[in-house]
């Protein structure tokens, strides 16, 4: 059995998610205290008008939805925003599977809010539309720390900051991407506010989440904050999609001649494939990823391996559960913000 060091594991959790890039991954909910409907009243009725819209919407729209049903005391508004790399189908697969999830979450609630990988999805019982809000507030560090803090600190917040003025003038969408040098290191960054804002009211959303990035991400590689109206992110390695309306279907995914090679020629290498296990409600989410055995080749095969393993493999949930003995506590290796991690073993 191939020893997966447990150091190695909070970094593997975190950068797990961005290789997934075909994947929707269920990230965190809130679900507003103190605003319960009951069974069978106007308002479950009208969150279920809601749900089933988002459901099953069509247009793309840029990404960005504004849904409402129903009359005072009762009317239910919805705003969903996919972040700015996701095509059509994917935006819309995205914003189906999360509101699913957070209904499942948040049974009761008048008002909830998630965040998914790709997009995030908010009721309430009032509007929503145009009106700043920056509560909740989700910050989502990587364990892992820059070699240089001090210095990449300092990358992150010059990136986020000429983010910030280009998104804030976006228009249709509000989003910025690029990218800036650490040293060595590369520092890659988005951000993105909802369109419906008005420039100073997304300059502020973004100015209030970088600061907040800013401290709870101090010296880490990679982070990101997601509020109802902003999502900021940045990471050590590229995280998006290139085009963000592909016209044709995604670009089918190839071995590096490197990434091959090393695999083929090395039968010492093991693969461990990680798996990630969120129970939301009852509704179990997945996602795979793999990594070679040996410490020095791990960054290869995260960039090689997981993306195109990812593509390539197909598991459904019977053979995970045999796979990892029924989810065992001795194949688990850890939990952590986005699930429980167990390994499980193929041979070559
Ligand atoms: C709301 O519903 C939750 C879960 O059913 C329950 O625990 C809570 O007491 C309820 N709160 C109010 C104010 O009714
Ligand atoms: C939305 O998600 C549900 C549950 O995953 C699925 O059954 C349904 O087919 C999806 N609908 C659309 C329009 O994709
Ligand atoms: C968003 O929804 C609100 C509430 O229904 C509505 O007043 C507004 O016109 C909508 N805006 C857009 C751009 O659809
Ligand atoms: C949900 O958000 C509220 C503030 O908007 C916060 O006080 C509360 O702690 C959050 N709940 C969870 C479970 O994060
Ligand atoms: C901001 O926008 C300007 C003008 O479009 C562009 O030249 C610049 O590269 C952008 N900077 C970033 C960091 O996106
Ligand atoms: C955001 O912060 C920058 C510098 O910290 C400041 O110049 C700018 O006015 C702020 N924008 C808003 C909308 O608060």
């Amino acid at each position: 059995m191939v020893a997966v060091g447990s150091s190695l594991l909070p970094l593997f959790l975190y950068s797990l998610l961005p290789l997934t890039l075909a994947l929707d991954v269920f990230l965190f909910e809130n679900c507003t205290q103190g605003t319960n409907f009951t069974a069978s009243s106007t308002y479950q009725a009208n969150l279920n008008s809601i749900v089933s819209q988002l459901s099953s919407l069509t247009e793309f729209n840029n990404g960005f939805y504004n849904l409402s049903t129903g009359t005072s005391p009762d009317n239910v508004n919805a705003i969903a925003l996919c972040t700015a790399d996701r095509t059509r189908d994917q935006c819309i697969s995205c914003v189906n599977y999360t509101i699913t999830e957070l209904r499942g979450a948040c049974p009761w609630n008048k008002e909830a809010i998630a965040w998914s990988e790709f997009c995030m999805v908010k009721y309430a019982n009032r509007n929503l539309f145009g009106n700043l809000e920056n509560d909740p507030r989700k910050c989502a560090p990587s364990p892992t720390f820059a070699m240089n803090p001090d210095q990449f600190n300092a990358a992150v917040s010059q990136l986020m900051n000429k983010l910030n003025i280009n998104a804030t003038a976006g228009d249709p969408r509000k989003y910025a991407s690029g990218q800036t040098k650490s040293g060595f290191d590369t520092v890659y960054g988005s951000v993105q506010c909802t369109p419906d804002l008005d420039d100073e009211s997304c300059g502020s959303c973004l100015n209030i989440s970088t600061t907040e990035l800013l401290n709870c991400c101090s010296g880490k590689i990679g982070c990101r904050v997601l509020s109802p109206n902003c999502m900021l992110r940045f990471e050590s390695n590229p995280f998006e999609n290139e085009a963000p309306e592909p016209p044709g279907p995604p670009p089918t995914p190839t071995h590096s001649p490197t990434g091959k090679g090393k695999r083929n020629n090395s039968n010492t290498t093991r693969i461990v494939i990680i798996v990630i296990v969120s129970v939301v409600g009852s509704v179990i989410v997945l996602s795979i990823c793999i990594f070679s055995r040996r410490r020095n080749s791990l960054v290869k095969a995260r960039t090689v391996d997981g993306i195109t393993g990812v593509e390539s493999l197909q598991f459904n949930f019977d053979a995970v559960q045999n796979a990892t003995d029924n989810f065992s506590e001795s194949n688990k290796l850890g939990a952590g913000g986005f699930g429980a991690v167990y390994k499980i073993q193929l041979s070559e």
